[in-house]
């Protein structure tokens, strides 16, 4: 069945369509064409939705009947929507970019094209030989079925060891490894979550975490981070708790993604007191806490204060080591272990047992790895910062004090705009409004600094010339869409 976007809510992903830079020559009609291929573009917008007609969308905006048929018409003829009379016109894309059946992209892989979409790291060079360790050590393994729900016991122990080193008692039953964070997630809400359930996260926060509460149809509340030093505003986050009693908050307190805060100590304490005392159970994403950089020190796991089996902790190898490994895991009382083990045998059973031998072995050298990884991802932030300075002395950037990302906040609404122009010269971006859920945002950039240095100094380099020619000349093309993670 094809869903429809109703004129409102087109007209909201819109926001400020007519205003954006670049388009100072061109006519409403292909500003409004050129929009709706942007959001077409970074995936804001799915394909094959149905648009609204034009006479809903022309009232939602405000605008002529007629500048809506020649946007339609327009982009009938870039082949980014289709129409059949009395039946309506559909989201397409031209020309043989493919498309899985979900509706995600499945990005074409382009060696030239610097990607500052995925906030990831390469493999170390630990990652071979962990792997042919793991072979090794996997015929223990191989006169039995395989199968084990919650993981194998050797990674788990590692794992809830991590977690004891960090000051919070762990033990083997209260970890379920997953694969990947992000699935650890998805676990997650199925378990707590019924549709049309209250959840409240942060903004921005990391857009595939959106993705999985949208996909579970969460009513979704934000709490808007500051671009200072501290980002959480205690009284208006605790404040909204109490008030809404969302059944969930979703947060990211270890150099949040994408804007690379730190959850100060005393917060994190009271968080956990107003979620039990309002009915709210906290699901705490830690992808970023071995990745403190600069010697700053971290504040106890927010599961620390816990005594009510609210808060629910995930993490996982992706960001400390490699995403590409996708062991993820959940930590929380043994009792909802099991039961998330349970909910598991009707997704994927259980994770691959060689991939869970090649994760113990890199725990085993976790602060030799760990510590190269935060030497060279500060490396990579200075020089990140170091030209942003000089080439966009104008964009705001709140040095990260850990993470993998930074949060620039631009010289005006411009995010999506050089988004799409600077896929034209080789720099791939996630826009700032990728990571909030009502088309704002436009004013900010998550920059990732996993790249090498001399890839994030030429990068710079493009973005710089491609935002002054934004000021100066007609709408960039419309290029191939973005991957996030
Ligand atoms: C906050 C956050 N959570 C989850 C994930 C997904 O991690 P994984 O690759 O372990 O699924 C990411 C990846 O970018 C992330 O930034």
């Amino acid at each position: 069945m094809t869903s429809q976007v109703r004129g409102v809510q087109l007209a909201r992903l819109l926001g400020q369509w007519h205003a954006l830079p670049g388009r100072r020559r061109s006519p409403d009609y292909a500003a409004l064409a050129g929009a709706v291929r942007g959001l077409l573009a970074d995936g804001r917008l799915p394909l094959g939705v149905r648009l609204p007609a034009e006479r809903e969308l022309a009232e939602a905006l405000r605008i002529s009947r007629t500048t809506v048929t020649a946007a339609y018409r327009e982009l009938r003829e870039s082949g980014h929507l289709a129409s059949r009379r009395g039946a309506g016109s559909w989201t397409m894309l031209p020309g043989t970019h493919r498309v899985a059946s979900t509706g995600l992209w499945t990005p074409l892989d382009d060696r030239d094209m610097i990607d500052l979409g995925v906030a990831a790291l390469s493999a170390p060079p630990q990652l071979v030989p962990a792997a042919r360790a793991a072979a090794e050590d996997l015929p223990r393994y191989l006169g039995g079925a395989g199968y084990h729900p919650t993981g194998i016991i050797e990674l788990r122990e590692a794992v809830a060891r991590l977690y004891t080193e960090r000051g919070l008692p762990t033990s083997p039953e209260q970890i379920m490894v997953t694969n990947g964070t992000q699935h650890a997630l998805d676990l997650v809400l199925r378990l707590t979550l019924s549709p049309g359930g209250g959840v409240l996260v942060e903004s921005p926060t990391y857009p595939n975490a959106l993705a999985a509460l949208s996909a579970r149809r969460a009513r979704i509340t934000t709490h808007g981070l500051a671009t200072d030093d501290v980002g959480w505003d205690a009284d208006l986050l605790l404040g909204s708790i109490r008030q809404t009693r969302p059944k969930l908050a979703y947060l990211i307190p270890e150099f949040q993604n994408p804007t690379g805060h730190l959850m100060e100590i005393g917060l994190r304490e009271r968080l956990v007191g107003t979620a039990h005392t309002a009915g709210t159970d906290l699901v705490i994403d830690e992808s970023f806490v071995d990745l403190p950089l600069d010697g700053t020190p971290l504040p106890p796991p927010v599961a620390t204060f816990d005594r009510h089996s609210r808060v629910i902790s995930i993490g996982g190898m992706s960001k400390p080591y490699w995403g590409g490994l996708r062991i993820g895991w959940v930590r929380a009382s043994a009792p909802q272990v099991q039961r998330l083990a349970a909910a598991r045998v009707g997704v994927d059973m259980a994770s691959p047992v060689l991939d869970q031998l090649v994760a113990v072995h890199l725990l085993a050298e976790a602060s030799s790895i760990v510590t190269a990884r935060r030497t060279q991802l500060a490396a990579q932030r200075d020089a990140l910062v170091g030209a942003l300075a000089e080439r966009l002395p104008d964009w705001r950037v709140a040095v990260p004090r850990g993470g993998v990302t930074l949060w620039a906040e631009l010289d005006g609404p411009i995010s999506s705009a050089l988004a799409r122009a600077s896929e034209e010269v080789g720099v791939r971006l996630a826009p700032g409004p990728r990571f909030g859920l009502d088309g704002t945002l436009e004013r900010f950039l998550r920059l990732p600094f996993t790249l090498p240095a001399a890839d994030l100094v030429e990068a710079v380099g493009r973005l710089a010339a491609v935002r002054y020619d934004l000021d100066r000349t007609g709408r960039p093309q419309w290029r191939e869409p973005t991957v996030i993670a």
